[in-house]
């Protein structure tokens, strides 16, 4: 069943963002059903809601576990593809900035994409794109936030994992949350780039952290020492190497 969120009929004030909203309770992933869209050629700034997912994906082609009472959102865009590293950071910037407004509470992000509470994963973000001869066809932006559940749903996750009612120990008016973050967004999306990086990187708790990453086998520990405006880490190895690393490539990131 599709239904149109019966309090966003479209977010007043949205410039693209926001304008147009369809919300399913189930999805097996908004990503799916925002690809299946964007393929059919769905108006730009469309978002795509589950109340719940039955196979949301994570990165790296990890399951997101997205039970009732988590907020799960994926938008369809068309920017050029310079913009596209920018998404990922715009999309960090306002998913934190809604939860700080929202909860009360501070938020912290991890790089390349974690949206922290107490060192716990509150949220976290995907963008996918199609590209084709040096030309963006679309780039999806998928959210998902734990929002009213217990952590403990999400079993041996929840020592990494939190919620915002948890946090909270109140439940958190979601629609409020959804607004606040699609307008966010809908803002970000329309600064200057160099505005989206600079903000991005002073918020980044990860720099300047004695960190130790994987990429397939291997293994690098170093100082996170700065990002460049592909999103990608600049890890300063213990031999004095510099090694620049996009967030794609990471298979596992640690602070240490
Ligand atoms: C991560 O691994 O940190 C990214 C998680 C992204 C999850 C969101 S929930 C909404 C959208 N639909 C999905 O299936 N995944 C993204």
């Amino acid at each position: 069943m599709k239904e149109e969120l019966a309090a966003f009929p479209a977010i007043i004030g949205a410039n693209l963002i926001g304008k147009r909203i369809l919300y399913w309770p189930v999805l097996v992933s908004t990503m799916a059903t925002a690809r299946q869209m964007a393929e059919a050629g769905v108006d730009e700034g469309t978002v795509v809601i589950a109340g719940e997912q039955t196979g949301g994906q994570g990165r790296m082609g990890r399951v997101w576990l997205s039970p009732k009472g988590s907020l799960n959102l994926s938008i369809v865009l068309c920017p050029k593809l310079e913009k596209l590293p920018y998404l990922n950071m715009a999309a960090a910037l306002a998913t934190s900035q809604s939860i700080k407004d929202i909860a009360g509470i501070e938020v912290e992000i991890k790089w390349p994409n974690d949206v922290l509470v107490r060192r716990k994963k509150v949220a976290g973000i995907l963008v996918e794109s199609r590209i084709t001869k040096e030309h963006l066809l679309y780039a999806i932006i998928g959210i998902g936030i734990n929002v009213n559940f217990p952590a403990v749903t999400l079993g041996e996750l929840s020592q990494r994992a939190t919620t915002l009612s948890d946090e909270v120990g109140t439940a958190i008016p979601v629609s409020e949350l959804l607004k606040k973050l699609l307008l966010a967004l809908d803002k970000l999306y329309f600064a200057p780039s160099e505005e989206i990086y600079q903000r991005w990187s002073k918020s980044l708790i990860t720099l300047g952290q004695r960190v130790c990453l994987q990429i397939d086998g291997s293994k690098y520990d170093g100082i996170a020492e700065a990002v460049d405006r592909e999103g990608s880490l600049l890890l300063r190895l213990d031999d004095g190497r510099l090694l620049i690393m996009p967030a794609g490539e990471v298979t596992s990131f640690i602070s240490i």
